[in-house]
């Protein structure tokens, strides 16, 4: 069978590019209307894309005087889209260090039945202090910490999600009997961070449960992506780093004892398209003269951990910046944006510019075979399974890609030129329907 690959639509906002907002043609209002969403869902899908993916925090996200903020819980958000597209599947952020699982089972088992099957969870331990102090905490949890509640998250909603044989429901009117009790299996979990009775009070849904994506890049992030995810996105800036993840990543997938091609590598891509490449990079700088880059250095040192007023625009980021394991917050994100301007010796301010598209994506601003060329030489050298396609200006941007990359990729046979029927989000990505735990299929003789 040919290798397809697989296109993930990250919606944000009026774009992944931080000045997106302020250009004459964008709404500054779009983040919260469901009409601009519902437009870009159905671009999408005319690009037949297997998913869309909303990004997400319970917190009030960066700085309100930069850009738009403030954002519509996606769960909600992607209800409404299931019932305004037909076959893209729908991502949802949630956390698993400012949620318990029952609620949250239920609600992506609900989002599943709701869609006929588009569901998928991007599983996130959410950095920073901020959220931590929504909840409660005076500090974000310790990063090992995180990953360990998260992993036992994930093990309390699979009991959930698999608490309901899926011919739990018999519906026999003449006999009277509903349900068989005996397809219901209460996980009667006892753990450390979480103790929950069951059943789930909702039946198992058409996948079984949502397609698991996660999309932290550390240790203990890649760890936790071989055990439990079916994708993965990732912030990649050179074809060499994206192939040293992707191999990583396989490898410890199949360490893990599972099939490492049931885990899908999607780097991230910020397409900034022209006719030619001269215009391409005159949108690129159209977008960068509108950065304010004062707001750019407090994220900055947020990011990097440093006392506010020590970066300087015009200078290198200082020496002696620490290792990534001295970092509690989002830890590969801090090694790629060192590492990034090291390695082209970038001020403060350019790193900003190179940052302002897709905050560490890999940006390419070209013509539509230039984006091609690029997705494809990632795709056939081993670095990627798909991408996620993260338009700096939504929705023109998204647009442009769908009218013009589009087509070169379905002419070079990499992407499908119409969906082939009704699938699951977990068919579309070419994966197999989880079995239930409690079901035993019996071995063929
Ligand atoms: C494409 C992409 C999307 C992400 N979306 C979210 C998000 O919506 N919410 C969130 O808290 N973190 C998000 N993250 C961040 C990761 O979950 C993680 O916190 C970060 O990459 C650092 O993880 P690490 O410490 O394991 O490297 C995203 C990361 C990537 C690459």
């Amino acid at each position: 069978m040919t290798r397809r690959l697989h296109l993930n639509a990250f919606l944000m906002n009026t774009g992944h590019h931080e000045a997106s907002w302020r250009l004459p043609e964008s709404d500054p209002y779009a983040h919260v209307e469901l009409g601009h969403y519902v437009r870009l869902a159905r671009t999408a899908e005319r690009g037949t894309f297997d998913s869309l993916f909303l990004a997400d925090g319970p917190q009030l996200w960066g700085d309100i005087a930069q850009r738009p903020a403030g954002a519509l819980e996606p769960l909600t958000l992607l209800t409404a889209l299931a019932t305004a597209t037909e076959h893209i599947g729908l991502i949802a952020t949630a956390s698993t260090s400012y949620n318990s699982p029952y609620n949250l089972a239920r609600k992506f088992a609900s989002l599943d039945i709701v869609s006929g099957g588009r569901a998928g969870w991007n599983i996130v331990t959410t950095a920073g202090a901020e959220a931590a102090r929504n909840f409660g905490l005076d500090a974000e949890p310790a990063h090992a910490e995180r990953y360990a509640r998260a992993a036992e998250f994930l093990d309390v909603a699979l009991k959930l999600w698999d608490s309901w044989e899926d011919d739990a429901i018999v519906a026999d009117k003449a006999a009277g009997v509903w349900g068989d009790d005996a397809k219901i299996h209460p996980p009667r979990h006892k753990g450390r961070y979480f103790s929950v009775e069951g059943a789930l009070n909702v039946p198992r849904s058409p996948q079984g449960y949502p397609l698991l994506v996660q999309a932290g890049s550390s240790q203990d992030g890649k760890a936790f992506a071989a055990r439990y995810a079916e994708a993965v996105f990732t912030a990649q800036q050179t074809v060499e780093d994206a192939r040293a993840f992707y191999a990583g990543l396989k490898s410890l997938t199949a360490a893990a004892g599972r099939d490492p091609e049931h885990i899908k590598v999607l780097p991230g891509i910020v397409p900034v398209l022209g006719s030619t490449q001269a215009e391409a990079e005159a949108n690129e700088r159209l977008l960068e003269d509108h950065i304010v880059h004062e707001h750019g250095v407090r994220r900055l040192e947020q990011l990097l951990q440093l006392e506010p007023g020590t970066l300087e625009l015009d200078a290198e980021l200082p020496a002696g910046l620490p290792s990534e394991d001295a970092v509690e917050g989002a830890k590969s994100r801090y090694t790629l944006v060192v590492a990034l301007a090291r390695r082209e010796r970038l001020t403060v301010r350019q790193l900003i510019g190179r940052l302002g598209g897709g905050r560490g994506h890999l940006t390419v601003a070209g013509t539509p075979e230039q984006v091609a060329d690029t997705i494809e030489t990632w795709f056939t050298q081993g670095a990627a399974d798909g991408f996620n396609i993260m338009p700096a200006v939504l929705p023109s941007g998204l647009e442009a890609f769908v009218d013009h990359v589009v087509p070169i990729l379905r002419a070079r046979g990499l992407l499908r030129t119409e969906y082939d029927g009704r699938h699951t989000l977990r068919e579309r990505y070419g994966l197999p329907r989880p079995a239930n735990q409690h079901v035993h299929t019996p071995a063929l003789v």
